[in-house]
């Protein structure tokens, strides 16, 4: 057992040698930027101010050698070696937010279009899952692999959790979910999962104004989170950027359209196609979703971002927006939707 020392705010917490520093953090009610759990998107990357670490696997392309010389490290993989103090980018209270595990019934499929289905399910009679608009649950499937998507609905309407779930051919799970495997997932199945999870979600405590950027089913977390600050009254503007190859990728634009309809000065919805055919007669913006909003906002250097989907995309959009745009680091928010199987089972 080593003792753990995270910064800012001097929290003290133990954790195991075969625990990584996330869980040992998580499991002390401490709150720390955190995605894919498993070394693929970065988001937990921290400086190491004393002490050792060992890491487990990871994408070599999350941390480089030269930031691993650094002193960076992955806390989601990374194990003490005796006594470390560690730096977050952010560190706050969980709270409320008691991670479970429960079983749950889907309760609908529904294809919103070739590749994207809607999952709806229901929790057990008189289980609540306690989670912040934007964060995302892992279903847990045989031989410990577990699967994460982002959930779709905000908290204030919750009577049954929804997902939008993108078939990855060849994927464990997604190739059941849509049917192309010989144990296909189907309404009134029970499945177990875990959650909440995550640290993507509205910092309601700032009055900067929002852009939004999702790409593919990257709207899940972001419908969740417009839908809980149209819901508490936020009257910071957001300006939301949804990026597909094809339009029908959009797979829920009529429902931006209303939200920007219903709330003309707050929300502005900015669909953006980078593949567009002659079958598709598209007339709106084209190339790619995170160019279109630096060509909106060459300064953003007074906003917060919220990003989500393909990581080709967060990473560009991070990348670009801090460096071109004055977005400061730590305005920018993002789940980066990587593939499990990459990095584990
Ligand atoms: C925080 C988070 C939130 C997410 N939210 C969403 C969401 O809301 N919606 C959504 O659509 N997606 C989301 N994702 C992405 C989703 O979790 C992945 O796409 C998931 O891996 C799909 O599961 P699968 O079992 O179908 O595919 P996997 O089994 O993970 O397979 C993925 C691909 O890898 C290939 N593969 C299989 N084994 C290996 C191997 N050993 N090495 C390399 N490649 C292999 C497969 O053939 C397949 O093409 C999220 C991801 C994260 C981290
Ligand atoms: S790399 Fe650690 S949470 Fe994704």
């Amino acid at each position: 057992m080593s003792q753990i020392t995270l910064e800012p705010g001097h929290h003290r917490f133990a954790c195991d040698a075969e625990e990584s520093i996330l869980t040992a953090a998580l499991r002390a009610g401490l709150l720390i930027p955190y995605g894919c759990k498993s070394g693929a998107c970065g988001s937990c990357k921290a400086r190491i101010l004393s002490g050792a670490v060992r890491h487990g696997p990871y994408q070599p392309t999350t941390l480089s050698a030269a930031e691993l010389a650094e002193g960076k490290a992955l806390l989601c993989v990374a194990h003490p070696e005796g006594e470390v103090t560690v730096e977050a980018r952010d560190v706050r209270k969980a709270g409320d937010l008691v991670v479970k595990t429960m079983p749950c019934r889907i309760e609908s499929l529904e294809r919103a279009t070739d590749d994207v289905m809607i999952v709806r399910f229901k929790l057990p009679a008189n289980e609540t899952l306690n989670y912040r608009a934007g964060q995302y649950i892992d279903f847990l499937l045989k031989d410990g692999k577990r699967r994460s998507f982002s959930i779709a609905n905000p908290p204030h309407d919750a009577a049954l959790i929804e997902l939008h779930i993108r078939h990855t051919p060849g994927g464990f799970f997604t190739d059941r979910l849509f049917g192309v495997s010989t144990s296909p997932i189907k309404p009134r199945d029970i499945l177990r999962f875990e959650g909440a999870h995550g640290s993507f979600f509205l910092r309601e405590e700032s009055t900067k104004p929002i852009v939004l950027v999702a790409s593919g089913t990257g709207f899940a977390p972001i419908k969740a989170l417009v839908e809980h600050a149209l819901h508490i009254g936020s009257q910071r503007p957001m300006t939301l950027y949804w990026g597909g190859r094809r339009p029908k990728d959009l797979y829920l634009n009529d429902l931006a359209e209303t939200w920007e309809r219903a709330h003309p000065s707050l929300v502005r919805y900015v669909p953006v196609v980078s593949e567009a055919t002659d079958v598709d007669a598209w007339g709106g913006r084209t190339g790619f979703v995170h160019r279109a909003v630096m060509a909106d906002f060459p300064d953003l250097s007074g906003h917060q971002v919220y990003a989500c989907g393909a990581p080709i995309v967060v990473d560009s959009a991070r990348a670009d927006f801090v460096s071109s745009c004055g977005l400061p680091e730590q305005e920018f928010f993002a789940d980066s939707f990587t593939l499990a199987a990459a990095t584990s089972s």
